[in-house]
């Protein structure tokens, strides 16, 4: 059997924490366009706050900013970022420029994996181009291509790479099972060898679909429920006691997976002809739920016969998960707009961005000692555990007469606020 040395190739959320496990089997190599995350990577830092010094120092992992260095090993495996642009197509230049840098410098008998998530086809049908091309190699003689999509969840310290079964593929049965012996050696929950590259490719993409599309119904109910003057929480709590109903929560979907993935597929059916009705609707829903928590705090404010212009808003937790420190997408910052756009002045605070600048068009304190009095609404976004420690009644010496609470994902009680005289929306 083959040795196989590793090479992973974006080293963000998803390669970094695959390439530290690698290496606790073995010398690895980690590769990045991004001197700094290299630079950092080897000092044992992660910016990204997934992974402590200790457990990124302990694995044996050569961290490289010279693609030249991709060519000592033989199998490489591609985790760079698949966003959406403004106009919500897939933009799939990332991978386009790291398939060409790979192929640049790969050498002959190399697998290459991609787990970037993507839409079925992308692999095979441009990336493997872009292979061939760079390299002067023929796919599936000189060098073999796979897929195997991730499951990592940030902040998740349950659903780690060991524990969570992995679905990988490849071109050919070979390569699949060189692909699945692979993986079987980081993985001890074990490998599913899907039948096909574009199988995998939309296995992943639908996972993420279909939680994008149960929070949409969530959401849809909620709005309906607010109109019926009907708790949304309580129905749901009533329901759920049934064997077959399956409980989620209403919420904001926002970060760089299950907001931007159903584009991918959804770009890829009305290319075949196909008008996906289902998914986009339930993609307008969840777009479109930042407007209705402002208008809830708009209505609060009303109720309490507070003119909007003299108003003040804080907005607490502002990254787009709880208890992780990223902002990238995350649809609070919709939520700061729109209050902005209601002539309402808002101050974010956020203890997880401290020394991060970020940009979300409202003041950002990330200690709460500063963040004063005076506020009229408070809306709680994204609950991080570190808010524990701040009271209900903390946050009401902090705002005036006739307080209103917008507490997106219900993290304090609706009894307390409202025996401490708040007014308190959810959703
Ligand atoms: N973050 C998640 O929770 C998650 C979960 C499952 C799947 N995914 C998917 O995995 C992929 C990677 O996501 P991520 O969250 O790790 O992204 P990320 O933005 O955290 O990291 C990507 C890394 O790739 C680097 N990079 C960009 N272009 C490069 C190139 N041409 N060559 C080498 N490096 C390059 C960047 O500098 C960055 O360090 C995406 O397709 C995403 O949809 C993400």
């Amino acid at each position: 059997m083959k040795k196989r040395d590793i090479c992973v190739v974006g080293l963000g959320y998803v390669g970094l924490p695959l390439v530290v496990e690698f290496g606790k089997h073995g010398p690895a190599m980690g590769f990045d366009t991004d001197e700094r995350r290299i630079a950092e990577l080897q000092k044992g830092i992660d910016a990204n706050g997934e992974l402590p010094k200790r457990e990124i120092r302990q694995s044996k992992i050569r961290f490289t900013k010279d693609p030249s260095d991709i060519g000592s090993r033989n199998f490489v495996i591609v985790c760079v970022p698949t966003p959406i642009d403004r106009h919500k197509i897939p933009d799939l230049s990332h991978l386009e420029s790291a398939s060409e840098l790979v192929g640049k410098h790969m050498a002959k008998g190399t697998i290459v994996v991609f787990e970037s998530t993507v839409y079925p086809g992308v692999t095979e049908e441009i990336c493997a181009p872009i292979l061939e091309r760079a390299s002067g190699l023929t796919c599936g003689r000189d060098f073999k291509i796979g897929y195997s999509p991730e499951r990592v969840n940030p902040a998740d310290k349950e659903h780690t790479i060991p524990n969570i079964v992995k679905v990988v593929s490849g071109m050919d049965k070979a390569t699949l099972n060189e692909v699945a012996r692979v993986y079987s050696a980081i993985v001890k929950a074990g490998v599913y060898k899907a039948p096909s590259i574009k199988t995998a490719e939309a296995a992943k993409v639908i996972e993420n679909i279909q939680r994008d599309l149960n929070i949409a119904l969530m959401n849809e109910l909620s709005l309906i429920f607010e109109r019926l003057n009907l708790k949304t929480s309580e129905v749901l709590d009533a329901a759920a006691t049934k064997w077959n109903f399956h409980r989620y929560y209403p919420g904001l979907v926002g970060g760089h997976c299950i907001g931007v993935d159903p584009y991918y597929l959804t770009h890829k059916a009305l290319e075949l002809g196909y008008h996906p009705r289902v998914i986009l609707a339930g993609r307008e829903i969840n777009d479109n739920m930042s407007r209705h928590v402002v208008a809830l705090a708009v209505r609060g404010l009303n109720q309490a016969g507070k003119v909007l212009k003299k108003s003040k808003a804080l907005v607490m937790g502002v990254t787009f998960k709880e208890n992780v420190a990223d902002t990238r997408n995350s649809k609070i910052g919709d939520v700061i707009t729109e209050l902005k756009a209601s002539g309402i002045k808002t101050v974010a605070f956020d203890p997880l961005l401290e020394g991060q600048e970020v940009h979300l068009g409202a003041p950002l304190l990330t200690e709460f000692d500063r963040v004063g009095k005076g506020y009229d609404v408070v809306v709680v976004g994204t609950p991080h555990q570190a808010f524990k420690r701040i009271s209900l009644r903390t946050l009401k010496e902090r705002m005036k007469r006739k307080p209103v609470i917008v507490d997106i994902r219900e993290f304090y009680e609706r009894e307390q606020a409202e025996k401490l005289g708040m007014t308190y929306f959810s959703l």
